[in-house]
Formats: C-alpha cells, structure tokens, sequence
C-alpha cells in the first residue's frame, strides 16, 4: 500500500485545523444567526452547546481519525466498518463522504461571490449608497447588486447569474484544486500557515475600524457589543434558540461532517489529539465570538440600530455580510479598502474550509479505491464542476440541499459517531483510544457526557427538528427542491456503488 501523507508539523497542523474550522461560519453565518435569535439570548445555549456537544463531539471525531490514522485509512468508511462489524457500518460512514462534498457544492460558490466582491471593492466598482435614515434605502444599491450578480431575481426555475459571477465561481474551483492537488502538508497545509496569521491581521484592523464608528445620533460600539453580550435568559426556554445554537456550534467547529476525521487522520499513530482538538476550537471560538461577533454586527447596530440589524438578518443569511457591512464601508473614508479586506478575509477563510470539505471524498477515492491523488484531485474537480451547477442556476436547490446535509445530515452523523464509538464499540475501549498519548487530560466526567448527555441531546434535537421542520421541508413541491433532493439520491447512490466496487475487490484479494 501506499504510505499516507501526513502533516509535517504540529503548529502546520494547528494552523491547517484551524483553517478547517474558521470559515464562513464564523464571519457571515454566527453574525446572522446571533442577530436572528436576540443577539443576548443566542450566547447562553450557544456556550452550553459548546461544552456538551461541540467539544465532546470533536474529540470523539478526532479519535475516530486517528484511529483511521492506525489503519491507513482517512474517512469513517473504514472507520465504521473496523469499528463495528456489520456490513452496513460502511455505508452509515459514507455519511463522513457525503456530507461534506454536498456541503462544499455550495460553500465553494458562497466562497466565489466574496472573491467577486473583494475585487469588484479593489477596481472601485461596488455600488455608492445614499446616507439615509431609511434602512432599506440605505441597503437598496447593495441588494440589487447581489440580486443582480447572483441571478435572483429571475421568475421561473432558472437564475440568471451574471457572467462574472461564473467566472469567479471557476477561478475558486481551480484554486481550491490547485492547493488539493499539493496535497495534505505542501498544499493545505503551506496555505493555512498563510492565510491564518492573514485572516487574523485583517479580522483585527477591521473591528479596530468597526470600533471606530459612531453614528450622528450617538450610537457606537459598545451598543453593538451590548446587543450580543447582555444575556436574556427569557430565551432560555425557546427551543427554536437552542436548535439554532447547536446548529451553528456545529457547523462552526466543522463537527459531525467528517472533515474533522479525515485532518486528524493524518496525524501519526501515536499524536496528541486532545491538545490539537482544544487548541482547534479555541482558535475557532475566538475567531467567531471575539472576531465574528465584533465586525458585522457590531457596524450594522451603530448604524442601523438593534431593531434594524435584527431586521436585516432575519431576512437573509448574506444580508449583513454581503449588503449592511459594505453598504456602511460605501460611506466612510477608504470603504473600498475596509470592502476590500472583509471579503479577502471572508474568501481566505472559505478556500480554508472548502479545501477541507474536500478533502474526506479525495481521501476516501485515494485509501479505499487505491486512486493517485492526482486521480483523485481530477475526478472532485469534474464532479464539482458539474455539481455546482445546480446551486448556480437552479432556483431553491441550495436551501433544500443545505437543510438537508448541513443541518440534518450532520447531527445524523455525529450521533452516529458517538453511538457507534461508545455503544456499539465499546464504551471503555473507546474512552481508552480516546485519551492515549494525548498532551493533556481529558476529565473524565467527559466520558458521561460523550456516552449519555451528548447521544441523548442529539437525538432530542433530532426529534425536534423532525417535529418543527420536517413537515414543511418535506412538503415542499417546487421543481428547484426537487432537483436538491434528485442530487443527494444520486450522490449517496454513487457513493454506495463504489464502496461495493471498493470492498469487492478487497474481498476478492483475501479469497486469492
Ligand atoms: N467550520 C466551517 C465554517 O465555520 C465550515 C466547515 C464545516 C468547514 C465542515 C469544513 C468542514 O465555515
Ligand atoms: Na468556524
């Protein structure tokens, strides 16, 4: 067999975990859900979610990588399938394959926009806006322009994206495969050292630049700060804010999509994997509550106040990001400039995690079907291609794709996770592979939540997804829903076609 790359050294691979857990999420999607869900009142269960999902979850993910790590093997694939011995553990693991790579159909073209955005600020070719109380005034040049770019505003089934806006989405693929075709330590790696220290300069001259701003009827930032850091414990008991909190603890730490698996698989043997995963998650948080929570919101409430700035998220998941933030930058001295690095840092930090999105189905073609990596690289690269065609064009598939692998699908998988490690497996086995040759200790009041707590939540917020969104998910009859639905049938299809032709030829090589 061939040998697996590996990481080449631990600050490589701190910074390349972080790059995988610091992306869109932190800056375009908490931003939003936080607004959306009263700014105070999202940070309670945010922070219970973090402590008894989140960081027990990404540690069992960890573990299950460097697992794999032992084995040779990079995706829960064949995680699963040591882990439990039934012919359907493999398939459950192609989940750790799926997700991701449906996740990234889009992530990759969200990514696009903001390098169409970072250039379009850098040649001075973003849309001016007047100064006026009115906040839809305000916004409106910036709304049209992102309406006029991406195509939304066509009538049937098909956008009409503009012309740039595909072109950038190719120029993103290609650097996205460029850096994959490097591989895990001259590619993803050589880029986080990178982009990392880069992210975090901008994200800091930005809030320095937000902290700045006061509004003329003497708003500023501590207005913003207060919105998100006064606590509401009214929310406490609405279970819309926990759902969504957990939600985005997930998706932030890039936990219950397998991406985090297949990083840690290529580790070695006998690494750390406790102080890397903390290490990981407190680079994230801080760039998400510190940094995330300092630049976007902070801005639109000195601007447009609490009531606005709630408005505006509640409308759109790229409101604040892609129209408050640069329509407030439009009015100030050097706006281009301050534009200009919001969207470098958002792409910097998408290319991070799109890359590592990715990297789970390369690993699964180059362990379980023998493919080079360069093989590899090529066969994502036509799948991409083609897949990102429905996001692009189609009206609704995004959202329904979204709703279903990058809020269903990963709870399903994370839950799956910890079932298969700590039930299925063994439960003492598990917490003794869990916390070998780490840096630090891992208090082992953790083993109760990552065996009991952890599964139990999941499956509540399991069922109460099901009873608050299923019906109206599942109703849905629009043709663009349908197209997202025809694609995720198709993928695990595919999927399930090549983990036969992967296992057969494993079977037939011990019967000879
Ligand atoms: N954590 C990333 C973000 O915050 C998203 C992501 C999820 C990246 C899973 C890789 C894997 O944007
Ligand atoms: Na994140």
């Amino acid at each position: 067999m061939v040998k697996r790359e590996q990481w080449g050294s631990r600050i490589g691979l701190i910074l390349a975990v972080a790059g995988n857990a610091i992306g869109l999420g932190n800056f375009l999607r908490f931003p939003v859900q936080a607004a959306d869900h009263g700014g105070g009142a999202f940070m309670i269960p945010y922070m219970i979610s973090l402590i008894l999902l989140g960081i027990p979850l990404l540690w069992i993910e960890w573990a299950l990588g460097r697992f794999g790590s032992k084995k040779g093997h990079g995706t829960a694939v064949a995680v699963f399938d040591y882990l439990w011995k039934n012919p359907v553990a493999k398939y459950i693991g192609l989940l750790g394959v799926l997700i991701p790579l449906a996740v990234v159909v889009y992530y990759t073209y969200i990514e696009s926009w903001t390098l169409l955005y970072s250039f379009f600020s850098l040649i001075g070719k973003l849309p001016s806006t007047p100064v006026t109380e009115n906040v839809s005034d305000y916004l409106k040049p910036f709304s049209h322009f992102l309406v006029e770019k991406t195509g939304q505003d066509a009538s049937g089934l098909f956008l009409t994206p503009a012309l740039e806006t595909y072109i950038f989405f190719v120029i993103t693929l290609l650097i996205n495969l460029y850096i994959l075709y490097r591989g895990v330590s001259a590619g993803i790696e050589k880029v986080a050292k990178y982009a990392m220290p880069l992210i975090f300069v901008m994200a800091i001259i930005l809030m320095i630049r937000v902290f700045t701003l006061s509004s003329p009827d003497g708003r500023n930032f501590l207005d913003g700060l207060g919105f998100l850091w006064n606590p509401d414990f009214s929310a406490l008991t609405n279970p819309k804010v926990w759902l969504a909190a957990a939600g985005q603890v997930f998706f932030t730490l890039s936990v219950g999509f397998g991406a985090i698996l297949t990083y840690a698989s290529y580790i070695k043997p006998k690494d750390d994997i406790a102080l890397n995963g903390l290490a990981g998650a407190s680079v994230n948080e801080f760039a998400e509550v510190i940094l995330g929570g300092s630049i976007a919101i902070v801005a639109s409430v000195i601007f447009f106040g609490i009531p606005a700035t709630a408005m505006i998220a509640s409308n759109g998941a790229f409101n604040l990001g892609f129209m408050a933030l640069p329509a407030i930058f439009a009015n100030i001295p050097y706006g281009e400039f301050f534009s200009f690095l919001w969207f470098l840092l958002l792409f910097f930090a998408g290319v991070t995690s799109s890359i590592a999105l990715c990297q789970p189905a390369i690993a699964f073609l180059e362990d379980e079907l023998g493919f080079s990596r360069q093989k590899s690289v090529l066969a994502l690269g036509i799948f991409l291609f083609i897949a990102a065609h429905i996001p692009i064009f189609i009206k609704g598939a995004l959202d329904e794709i979204d709703f279903w692998v990058g809020t269903f699908g990963l709870v399903v998988f994370a839950l799956f996770e910890a079932v298969i490690f700590f039930w299925i497996y063994n439960s003492k086995e598990a917490w003794k592979e869990l916390t070998r040759d780490n840096d630090i200790k891992i208090p082992y009041f953790f083993y109760y939540i990552m065996k009991y707590i952890a599964p139990g939540l999941l499956i509540i917020i399991l069922i109460s997804w099901s009873i608050e969104m299923l019906p109206s998910q599942l109703t849905k009859t629009d043709p663009g829903a349908w197209i997202g639905r025809i694609f995720i049938v198709i993928l695990t299809i595919i999927g399930f076609l090549l983990i036969k032709a992967a296992w057969g030829n494993r079977n037939g090589r011990t019967h000879t």
